[in-house]
């Protein structure tokens, strides 16, 4: 059995030509632009290429794009206030500061700063509550690619025994409730979990979310079962370069798995496409519109 390949670049292309159109409608109805601001501290080269990505695709889908480039000795005050300042400006209805964020900045602090209606990362407490109360909430944005990449599968989710890999705030949490919320059963496990092989067998749909590189193996992948890798791990190559691989052993899982997410190509281009779907959402819900078609 060979699976067949989620193609999330196309998937991706179509979420965005999407969102395009949305913009373009409520701009030409409401005179509304939605616009994203990006606040990315230091120089961290894999940050700075997804902080490029987003500012690309925001303005290709006809929003406002704010890009904040901080030195990587901002002070936490600095930083605060230019939170308080994107808060309040009527121009920016989504803010994502990107993570990781030097250690020596209280990242909890940082986060609880964000208006709760601008918080396009679904990383306020506020959203992470609504998301697991089942109340509608800006949820974070790679969870949210992996549920229409499984959609893009199995038209309903429900009755479906999931297993979501990794517990971090951004991914494992966030994606458990999604799925709840579609009635799935869910199992989360994570570096404590017991017989992770035997736990992964049972799942119907497979979420690997740990950066563990090519860690989930087919002996674990009950045939014909959805994988959706989230991981991107960049490994050296023999030739003094680096490529990138999931936390899924590609080459074998996809001879047991009905579909799997390649890396790249996979949930990676899911993720600045969801970002833009949050972005005009709550550009929508601060100028209190009805929801947009996407
Ligand atoms: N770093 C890696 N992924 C993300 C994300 O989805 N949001 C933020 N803020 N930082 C990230």
């Amino acid at each position: 059995m060979t699976a067949r390949i989620i193609d999330g670049k196309t998937i991706a292309a179509e979420l965005r030509a999407q969102v395009a159109g949305e913009v373009a409608r409520v701009r030409r109805d409401h005179g509304l632009t939605p616009g994203l601001a990006v606040v990315l501290v230091g120089n961290d080269p894999a940050s700075e290429v997804y902080v490029r990505s987003k500012h690309t695709q925001t303005q290709a889908a006809g929003m406002a794009s704010f890009e904040h480039k901080l030195p990587a000795e901002v002070s936490q005050e600095h930083l605060l206030a230019l939170i308080a300042k994107l808060n309040r400006d009527p121009t920016v209805h989504g803010i994502l500061v990107q993570l990781p964020l030097p250690k020596r900045l209280d990242t909890e602090t940082i986060i609880n700063a964000i208006d709760p209606a601008k918080d396009v990362d679904g990383l306020h407490p506020h959203n992470a509550g609504r998301l697991a109360g089942g109340f509608a909430a800006l949820a974070p944005c790679t969870p949210l690619g992996c549920i229409i990449l499984s959609k893009s599968v199995h038209t309903s989710l429900a009755g479906m025994n999931a297993i979501v890999i990794g517990r971090s705030n951004l991914v494992g949490r966030p994606l458990l409730q999604l799925l709840l919320n579609e009635n799935a059963t869910v199992t989360i496990a994570h570096s404590r979990s017991r017989d992770l092989a035997k736990l992964c067998a049972q799942a119907d749909l497979v979420y690997a979310a740990v950066g563990k590189p090519e860690m989930v193996r087919a002996d674990w992948i009950k045939p014909g079962a959805t994988v959706i890798d989230v991981g991107i791990n960049r490994l050296p190559t023999a030739a003094g370069k680096t490529k990138l691989v999931g936390d899924v052993a590609f080459a074998e899982v996809s001879q047991v798995a009905g579909a799997i997410t390649p890396v790249p190509g996979g949930v990676g281009q899911m993720t600045v496409a969801c970002l833009l779907v949050n972005t005009l959402r709550a550009a929508c819900a601060i100028a209190g519109l009805p929801k947009p078609a996407v």
